[in-house]
């Protein structure tokens, strides 16, 4: 959370770090600023809302060294004052993270004379630094001797008065370094530096790096070291919405390619995904979508694989009792490979000794690193905040694992391969569905529910947080059982419960569900297998899916309800791909 991004070199940094802050805006984007340095001082420009209320703000001037911030608020509400960068003394600073015990420093502080303008646990952070810069005067002592002092996350980019050159340091959140022949950047994310170049180094823990105009150094305990440089695979093009009118609607119909690629790629590099008929416990942690990607995944690996499988909410793993030893394998599932709570998760399970694999889409990320084995599923990069091809592929991924368990157990034969290499087309078919007078109706409403059972059910929560994050219509997700235990008071005439019965093992059952809604009134949506035989009174509206086996239809399924949420966050007229209050990498707690 929070986008940083700063350049010092030969060009004017200004509008560098502008763009480079444009495309962070994911990240976070309540408010938004930037420090440079100008005419032997440091000036800092700050504003509320998003970066285009910031240029209005820009006095056309020029500068080498630049840093910005676009901003998530945690400590205090968004406001011109609580946003970065701060200044304290000698010090300029623009962080993400969170400094868990600013208080307590903010306390020692104020009794060192130190007076605070800002709600934010950024400003203490500033002065922290300021307070040792005083006592030790030397830089990379000051930036050491954080890792001690500070309690939570960050990564900081720091200026120092009178220096020219940006320093850097990180803790729990993510940030790159790279270079061209007109200078030198630094950023939270890849899509940043982009527009200059594909190479890039990562910073580890604690790592420091000193951006000059014409050189970087990283430094480690005290010592210089080198480090080795990645090469971002995925086409420039990201960064573009490439003629549709959101990045999410671009990536919706970037599925049908982002899975005929994976298909390809692993079914010819079958080795790459692990047999893990081994383990007697499997437990997958994991947050927001990729949760619901990891229930899906324990449905799968369940019926092909006899395992048993837990799936849980990384920010509550975390704090739980977890029954986990050395035969426990644990997964671990993020798009961006920097969800605070799955890295904590991560790090629970490795002291515990289990085994943990990673399903990741961002290469080189934190999670990728540091667990045993990892997946990554290749979705490229993603820049709407509502997840779409990443969950796909997270899908994918359990599925092409439960059909090695299948393979192994004799469940399945490789004549499934033939299903899976069905799903671009059929997901184009869904695609071209028109979802407009659906979209039109759902947008009127307060209320929706979602009910399903089983897969069907997970199937749902996925549909339910891609309609709520965007569209901002609450919506209800029940297992279509449970329905009648309480909820069902709150369906009434014109009530639209959207149904999902893909699983003609239990069709019939969330069949008469379904009759008992619309025996209340309700307005049902039904999407339903088409070979499924349902009655024509249960429903109102119906989207036929093609049948499928069970390891190829979770990814079909979704496509319609993630194309419904869009459509009708469009007809509202909303911010689809900044949706309120959320931001697409939650690096906090
Ligand atoms: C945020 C995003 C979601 C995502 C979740 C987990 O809430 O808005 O789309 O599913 O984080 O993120 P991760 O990167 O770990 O998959």
């Amino acid at each position: 959370m929070c986008g940083i991004m700063g350049y010092t070199g030969k060009k004017n940094s200004i509008p560098i770090v502008i763009n480079g802050l444009k495309s962070l805006e994911y990240r976070g984007y309540d408010s938004a600023g930037i420090a440079y340095i100008y005419k032997n001082d440091i000036k800092i420009i700050k504003e509320k809302g998003r970066i285009s209320n910031l240029e209005n703000e820009l006095e056309g001037d020029s500068s080498n060294t630049c840093i910005g911030h676009t901003r998530w608020a945690t400590h205090g509400e968004p406001s011109r004052i609580n946003a970065h960068p701060h200044k304290v003394g000698n010090i300029t600073i623009v962080h993400n993270g969170i400094i868990e015990n600013y208080n307590e420093l903010k306390n020692k502080l104020i009794k060192e004379g130190y007076k605070f303008k800002s709600e934010t646990d950024t400003e203490v952070a500033c002065a922290i630094i300021d307070y040792y810069y005083k006592k030790l005067n030397d830089k990379i002592k000051v930036i050491e001797k954080l890792k001690d002092v500070l309690k939570g996350s960050y990564a900081f980019l720091i200026l120092f008065q009178g220096d020219d050159k940006i320093y850097a340091t990180k803790c729990g959140s993510p940030m790159i370094v790279a270079s061209s022949m007109n200078g030198n950047f630094i950023a939270s994310d890849i899509p940043a530096i982009l527009s200059y170049t594909k190479e890039y180094f990562l910073l580890d823990e604690h790592d420091i790096a000193i951006l000059d105009k014409d050189f970087i150094k990283f430094i480690k305990d005290g010592k210089e070291i080198k480090k080795e440089k990645l090469i971002f695979q995925f086409d420039t093009e990201v960064a573009s919405k490439g003629g549709y009118k959101h990045f999410m609607l671009k990536e919706i119909h970037e599925e049908p390619k982002v899975v005929k690629d994976y298909l390809d790629y692993y079914f010819e590099n079958f080795d790459l995904i692990p047999d893990i008929s081994k383990y007697r416990k499997i437990q997958i942690v994991a947050c927001g979508s990729a949760y619901h990607a990891g229930l899906i995944g324990k449905f799968l690996i369940e019926k092909y694989g006899s395992i048993e499988v837990n799936c849980y909410i990384a920010s509550e793993y975390r704090y739980q009792l977890n029954f986990i030893d050395k035969n426990t394998l644990v997964i671990l599932v993020s798009q961006s490979g920097e969800t605070a709570d799955t890295i904590a998760s991560l790090r629970l399970a490795k002291k515990n000794k289990a085994k943990t694999l990673g399903i990741v889409n961002v290469v080189g990320s934190t999670i990728a690193r540091e667990c045993d084995s990892v997946i990554y599923i290749n979705a490229g990069a993603e820049i709407a905040v509502a997840t779409t091809k990443a969950y796909v592929n997270q899908v994918l991924t359990f599925s092409l694992i439960a059909y090695k368990l299948g393979l192994k157990n004799k469940l399945l034969t490789e004549d499934i391969k033939k299903e899976y290499y069905k799903l671009p087309n059929e997901i184009s078919k869904m695609l071209k569905l028109d979802y407009h007078k659906l979209a039109l109706k759902i947008s009127k409403q307060n209320n929706v529910f979602f009910i399903g059972r089983l897969i069907d059910y997970y199937l749902c929560l996925e549909g339910s947080l891609k309609l709520k994050e965007i569209s901002y219509i609450h919506s209800e997700t029940y297992p279509a059982g449970e329905l009648k235990h309480g909820t069902i008071s709150l369906i009434d005439s014109g009530t639209i419960v959207i149904s999902i019965v893909t699983d003609e093992n239990i069709s019939e059952k969330t069949v008469s569900n379904i009759k008992e809604t619309k025996a209340r009134g309700a307005y049902v949506i039904l999407l339903k297998r088409d070979d499924i035989i349902v009655d024509e009174t249960c429903y109102d509206e119906i989207i036929d899916i093609e049948k499928m086996s069970d390891l190829a239809m979770a990814i079909l399924t979704i496509v319609p309800l993630q194309l419904l949420a869009y459509y009708v966050s469009d007809v509202k007229g909303l911010d689809i791909d900044k949706p309120k209050n959320l931001a697409k990498s939650v690096t906090v707690e």
